[in-house]
Parts: structure tokens; C-alpha cells; sequence
């Protein structure tokens, strides 16, 4: 039965009673004891239409992401206005329940609302990011302890290391407007961890190694440039059956850790759009693929965090961005669509403890 407004309510009061109580900690709850957190994107309408999912959450993950809700397309209905309604939801669900919480994302190129479009010069560019951060992470301060400030900042069809993706605020500002959001991030919530997140970075094809080396250049540029940058976030969006370039990855992350830099992987999940059947083969080949992905990316130490991209197969944007032609359910995530476990959550674990 549809969770009602009323029933999250109780659900969220229940909750902060107990931890008020000193009674809701993650072991506690019956979760896992983890070495790396680990967590998973939640979008607030599925939370609220599906209990299991909150109880999923609650039993399994140190973390949470919001999937929508804290991107300009949810946040910023009209210039100069902000709502916060279904972000401080899913905010609220964090804290009662004892999870982290990580904000995605301050500048992204897409779901970006039309009126950013009339934004007329550099003056007013400058002044939009502005607000925008200073008044998101404030919100959230406290809460949100870990922000993608910059979300995919390399292009699709990248042909060199200088390449960057074209957006509303490079249109104004030009790429000064990358170490330009990392500063004001920091000013707004100096013990935040600011993070530059990309996927398409684990293959070894030349089109990802190239976007690899983009990656790793501008990282450089805005260190440069006197960015606080603490961490790069590793999206891992597989694309099922293409192979990870294992010691290339293996080789960034150290790179990575060598420059004082933290590494996360952020988005995890498998396309297996193209993956054959049936489903337990399907399971066997996305878990020994983020077996390679995460083998590669802890060869030099554990992940400082490990996201998947939502933790149940119901709730995915796999099936809708990449449905599969077989007539099968895709299975891109931890636990399929009953909540049951499948061989990828016990790589998390693998992972994780
Ligand atoms: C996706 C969401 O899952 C969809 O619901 C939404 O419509 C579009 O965005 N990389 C990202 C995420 O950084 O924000 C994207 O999330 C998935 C790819």
C-alpha cells in the first residue's frame, strides 16, 4: 500500500524519537558495520511510495543521495526563488535515520531550468552561482557533509585534454567559473568536502581513457588555479560487458591520493542492457564487473566512500535511459526488485568491510 503523507510523517517522528533516544545507530538498526560507508540514491517519491524501500535503506546503507531533489531542475523553479520541500524530506529522513547525507549537485550543464537561459552577462552569471551555492549548502550545513560541486564537466565526445563542456556559466564566464564555484563553496561551508564528480573515466577505449585524461588535467588546472578541491568522485555508471581498464584506473586513483585528494565512487550501477540472460547469469556478470571496477579503484587503498545509484532494481533510472529488448527486467543494482540480495551486494560488502 502507497505510504501517505500522514504514514511518513509518523514514520519520521518515530524515528527521531529514537534517536533522540540514543536508539537508532547503525548497528543498531541491524547495519552492517562498515570499514568504507557506503550508500545509495533515493528519490523522495519512491521513498514515500514504497516503505520497504525506506526500511531497504535504513538496514543497508551509512548514506544517502538524492536523486532529483537537490538539482537545479527541483530546486530553482523561478529566479531568485528556492524550493526546498521534497530536499528537506529526504534531509530529514537522513538525520532521523542516522545516515549520512551527500549533496548532488551545485553545477551541473543539464536539467538546468529555462530561465537560466536569460541570464544576459558574466555580471549576473556570477551572481546566480553565487546565491545559488551560498544559499543550497547553507541550508544544508551540518547535514550534507560532502557536495559534488561540479558534475560532469568533460564532454561526451572529448578530443583532448582541454576539452570542457559547454554550459550556461561558461557561456558568461568562461572556464573561470570551475575554480569560481569550488571557492565559494568552500567560503560557504569550510568543513565540507568538495567534490568534482565524471563517469566515463573506467574503460580503457579510447574515447574514456581520453576523457580520463581530461579529467586528470583539469583536476591539475584547479589546483592550480587554488581551488579547494578535496576529492573526486568516480561515477561508475558500467556500461555492462565493455571492460574496465584496470590498471589505468588503478594507476588514477593513485595519482589521485598522491595529490592529497580522497576518491568516492558515486554512482554505481550496471547498464546491462546488452548483458545476455538469463537473470542469474545477468547477476553473475554485473557483480564480477564491479568486482573490476572497485578491484581496480581499491589497488592502492579502500574508497573513502562507495555509492550505488539507487539499491533496489524497482527504483533505477536504468530502465528507462537503457530498457532492455529481451523482455527481461533490467537488474543494474545491489538488490533486485523484491529487495533480495544479489551477488552485487555481496561485492559491496567485499568492498566495504
Ligand atoms: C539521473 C536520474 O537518475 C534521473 O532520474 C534523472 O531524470 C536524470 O538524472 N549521472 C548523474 C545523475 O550525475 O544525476 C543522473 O541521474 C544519472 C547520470
Amino acid at each position: 500500500m502507497p505510504m501517505t503523507r500522514r504514514d511518513f510523517g509518523i514514520l519520521l517522528r518515530g524515528a527521531a524519537a529514537l534517536c533522540a533516544a540514543g536508539a537508532l545507530s547503525g548497528p543498531a538498526l541491524g547495519r552492517p558495520v562498515r570499514k568504507t560507508p557506503y550508500g545509495a540514491a533515493l528519490a523522495l517519491a519512491d521513498l514515500k511510495a514504497d516503505p520497504r524501500l525506506g526500511e531497504a535503506i535504513a538496514a543497508t546503507c551509512d548514506a544517502i543521495v538524492a536523486v532529483t531533489e537537490m538539482k537545479w531542475s527541483d530546486l530553482r523553479p523561478r529566479p531568485g526563488e528556492f524550493a526546498f520541500d521534497k530536499a528537506d524530506e529526504l534531509a530529514a529522513f537522513a538525520r532521523v535515520n542516522n545516515l549520512a547525507m551527500r549533496g548532488h549537485t551545485l553545477v551541473w550543464y543539464a536539467v538546468m531550468p529555462d530561465w537560466t537561459n536569460q541570464i544576459a552577462n558574466a555580471a549576473e552569471a556570477e551572481r546566480v552561482l553565487t546565491e545559488h551555492i551560498e544559499t543550497v549548502m547553507a541550508r544544508y550545513r551540518g547535514t550534507v557533509r560532502s557536495w559534488d560541486v561540479v558534475n560532469e564537466a568533460i564532454p561526451d565526445a572529448v578530443r583532448g585534454v582541454g576539452d570542457r563542456r559547454p554550459t550556461i556559466w561558461s557561456r558568461h564566464l568562461g572556464e573561470r567559473y570551475l575554480p569560481l564555484a569550488f571557492k565559494i563553496a568552500a567560503r560557504t561551508d569550510p568543513a565540507a568536502e568538495l567534490v568534482l564528480n565524471e563517469y566515463d573515466v573506467e574503460f580503457g577505449d579510447t574515447r574514456c581513457r581520453t576523457k580520463r585524461a581530461a579529467f586528470r588535467n583539469l583536476v591539475h588546472q584547479l589546483l592550480d588555479a587554488g581551488a579547494p578541491l578535496h576529492a573526486v568522485g568516480l561515477q561508475c555508471h558500467l556500461r555492462g560487458g565493455m571492460p574496465v581498464d584496470r590498471e589505468g584506473l588503478a594507476a588514477f586513483v593513485a595519482e589521485m591520493r598522491g595529490l592529497g585528494l580522497k576518491c568516492l565512487v558515486t554512482e554505481l550501477d550496471v547498464i546491462d542492457q546488452k548483458l545476455p540472460g538469463p537473470a542469474a547469469a545477468l547477476d553473475q556478470a554485473v557483480a564480477s564487473q564491479v568486482d573490476a571496477v572497485l578491484s581496480a579503484a581499491t589497488a592502492g587503498g579502500p574508497l573513502d566512500m562507495l555509492m550505488t545509484w539507487g539499491l533496489s532494481d524497482r527504483y533505477s533510472w536504468i530502465p528507462y535511459s537503457y530498457p532492455r529488448r529481451d523482455g527481461l527486467p533490467n537488474r543494474p543494482l545491489p538488490l533486485d526488485r523484491d529487495f533480495r540480495r544479489k551477488p552485487f551486494m555481496d561485492v559491496i560488502d567485499q568492498f566495504t568491510s
